[in-house]
């Protein structure tokens, strides 16, 4: 498990502007799953952070000192600035992108940020999901599995969602339009899901992997598409892992699982974000934020998604945003 220990504090003065350069003072960063997996020596789809870089982490600010024509003083940004109370923006980093008028942080880094891009191009680009389909899906009450369950619901799926407790899951039935939602941590839990899922699952998308995932793997329906988005279960672990028992199902049901990673989707974000404003607008797409306080308060929110006690995006306020 991560803990608080595997990080310091460090106080630094920031660097001095140079020519094309911006100072951004950070006022939200998003809390993922996938930090914990940035903090392992190991290469996946991202190079691993070496002990003692600052630890990576996409958040929103607002630029307060600036050379550069692209990004003058009160411009709102997102980016990858790490967990730090400013951020140096150089000509030759990753570009800032700017935050429109009307758009919150939150809405920012969470719905319109890689969370509602994850959601968006996992449920449109890999699990095609139909109107009519049983769409179930895991880390329901979480950050993206909120928004895959509701694009779902807007296309007319029967959707279900799994999570850990009756709070979160009266949350998805009563808040947010789920039509089920099944608590994990009941024993019959695979029943309680079967029973939702008359039928059969015709789309999964699963953050959980692990046991959640093999449940799912023995309810699917034939042609059943199962999205690989994430497996949280697994990041904190050291041993080796075994796979799913119930794999062989995808070849009775003719079934495909695929996995994907959101940044290869990038050059879509605009167009997926029109597309989402108006279920926005329309009350379809809600999102929610759980937000702690304080920048003394980033590991602490790191473990809180571990132990699932956010609802929604999982967000720290390094810096009250001004009115
Ligand atoms: N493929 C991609 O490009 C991509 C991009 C972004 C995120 N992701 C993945 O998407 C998933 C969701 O990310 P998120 O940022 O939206 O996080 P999140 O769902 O807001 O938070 C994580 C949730 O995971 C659940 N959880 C925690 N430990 C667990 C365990 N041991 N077993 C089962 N469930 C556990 C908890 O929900 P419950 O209490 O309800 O179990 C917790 O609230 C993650 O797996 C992440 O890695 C993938």
């Amino acid at each position: 498990m991560v803990k608080r220990s595997d990080f310091k504090l460090v106080k630094r003065p920031t660097s001095a502007i140079e020519d094309d350069s911006c100072l951004v003072k950070i006022q939200y960063m998003g809390i993922e799953p996938a930090m914990r997996g940035w903090m392992e020596n190991r290469a996946d789809y991202i190079a691993p952070l070496e002990l003692g870089d600052v630890m990576r982490g996409f958040g929103a600010g607002e630029v307060i000192e600036s050379k550069s024509t692209n990004f003058p003083v009160g411009t709102r940004v997102t980016g990858s600035f790490g967990w730090q109370e400013y951020f140096l923006h150089r000509s030759d980093d990753a570009p800032l992108q700017i935050i429109p008028d009307g758009v919150s942080l939150d809405e920012a880094i969470g719905v319109f940020g890689l969370t509602g891009m994850t959601a968006w191009f996992g449920v449109n680009e890999i699990g095609k999901p139909k109107s009519g389909d049983v769409f179930v899906v895991s880390s329901a009450a979480g950050a993206t599995g909120s928004i895959a369950g509701q694009l779902a619901k807007a296309i007319g799926c029967w959707v279900v969602g799994i999570s850990s407790t009756d709070e979160k899951c009266q949350w998805l039935t009563d808040s947010i339009g789920f039509n089920a939602a099944i608590n994990y941590t009941h024993e019959d839990w695979p029943q309680r899901l079967k029973k939702a899922c008359s039928g059969g699952i015709d789309v999964y998308f699963d953050n959980a992997g692990g046991d959640v995932l093999d449940v799912a793997l023995d309810q699917i329906s034939d042609g059943a598409r199962i999205v690989l988005c994430g497996g949280i279960s697994r990041y904190n672990s050291t041993a080796a892992q075994t796979g799913p028992g119930n794999y062989f199902n995808l070849i009775f049901r003719r079934a495909k699982m695929e996995g994907f990673i959101v940044l290869d989707y990038a050059s879509k974000f605009n167009s997926a974000i029109t597309s989402m404003k108006p279920l926005i607008a329309s009350g379809q797409l809600k999102h929610k934020a759980t937000i702690t306080d304080g920048f003394e308060a980033l590991p602490d929110a790191l473990i809180s998604i571990f132990e699932g006690t956010n609802i929604g995006k999982q967000i720290v306020c390094i810096s009250p945003p001004s009115a």
